[in-house]
C-alpha cells in the first residue's frame, strides 16, 4: 500500500508574513487525514517561518528548487545542505515552469535529483508533456526521455526517497484537469518505465502524483485510480480550505 501524498506548490505566491497563518490553517484543517502525508512547498524565503510553524504538527515543509552542489560560487542558488540545516525535507524538481522560463533540462534535473536524495530529502520530480506535444503524438516519446534521463544513476534504495509528479503542462493554472482516465494512462506509463529502470517490485512503492487544476470537487475521483497516489496543487493550496478538502479526498 502506497500512503497518498498532497503536496502544495505554493510557487511565487506567499508573502513571508503570511506564510506561518497558512501553514498553521493547513496543519489545522488536514489534521484528521492521518492516511495522507501532508506538505507544503514554499518559496525559499519562506521556509524560515513555515518550519517553525509546522514543528509539532504533521505537515512537511519542501523547497522548490536546489542547486546541485553543495556550496560555492553559485550567487543566487541555494543548495541541499542550506535546505536540511532549515528543516526541509522535500524539494520539488524539474517543474514545468522552471523548465519553461528557467532553462531547466532533463540533465539538470538529474543532477539536482540527485543531490536531494544523497542529502536525505524527497525529491518530488516533475514530468508532463505541452500540449503541442500530446497533439503530435509524442506523449510516450516525451514521458520517456524525461524519466530516463531525469532519474540517471537513480537507483532502487534511492527511491524510498523519490516521488514522481506527473503534470501535464497544459492543466496547470488552466483550469483544464486531465481526465482521471488520461492521468491513470500515464501514469501507468510512467510506473512502467520506473519498473524497467529500477525494478517491479521497487516501483510498485514510488508515489505518483497528479498535478494541474487539482481542485476539492475533482480530487477523489482522480485519487481513487489504481496509480495515482497524491496530488501536487498550486492555486488550491493557497487557501486551506481547498487543500484540505483534496486531502479529505485521498484519505
Ligand atoms: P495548479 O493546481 O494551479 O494547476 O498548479 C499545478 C502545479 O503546477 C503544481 O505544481
Amino acid at each position: 500500500m502506497r500512503k497518498k501524498i498532497i503536496a502544495g506548490n505554493w510557487k511565487m505566491n506567499v508573502l513571508p508574513s503570511e506564510t506561518a497563518e497558512l501553514v498553521k490553517e493547513v496543519a489545522a484543517a488536514t489534521k484528521d487525514f492521518a492516511n495522507v502525508e501532508v506538505v507544503c512547498c514554499t518559496p525559499a524565503i519562506d521556509i524560515p517561518a513555515a518550519v517553525a510553524a509546522a514543528c509539532g504538527t504533521h505537515v512537511g515543509i519542501g523547497a522548490e528548487n536546489a542547486h546541485w552542489e553543495a556550496k560555492g560560487a553559485f550567487t543566487g542558488e541555494i543548495s541541499c545542505p542550506m535546505l536540511v540545516d532549515a528543516g526541509v525535507k522535500y524539494v520539488i524538481i524539474g517543474h514545468s515552469e522552471r523548465r519553461q522560463y528557467f532553462g531547466e533540462t532533463d540533465e539538470t534535473v538529474n543532477k539536482r535529483t540527485r543531490a536531494v536524495i544523497a542529502a536525505g530529502m524527497t525529491a518530488i520530480v516533475c514530468v508532463g508533456e505541452t500540449l503541442e506535444e500530446r497533439e503530435a503524438g509524442k506523449l510516450v516519446e516525451v514521458i520517456e526521455r524525461q524519466m530516463t534521463t531525469g532519474l540517471k544513476d537513480v537507483t532502487a534504495a534511492d527511491c524510498a526517497k523519490l516521488v514522481i509528479a506527473y503534470e501535464p503542462v497544459w492543466a496547470i493554472g488552466t483550469g483544464k484537469t486531465a481526465t482521471p482516465d488520461q492521468a491513470q494512462e500515464v501514469h501507468a506509463l510512467i510506473r512502467s518505465i520506473l519498473a524497467r529502470l529500477v525494478g517491479e517490485e521497487t516501483a510498485q512503492t514510488v508515489r505518483i502524483q497528479y498535478g494541474g487544476s487539482m481542485k476539492p470537487a475533482n480530487a477523489a475521483e482522480l485519487l481513487a485510480k489504481p496509480d495515482i497516489d497524491g496530488g501536487l496543487i498550486g492555486g488550491a493550496a493557497l487557501k486551506a480550505g481547498d487543500f484540505a478538502g483534496i486531502v479529505a479526498a485521498g484519505n
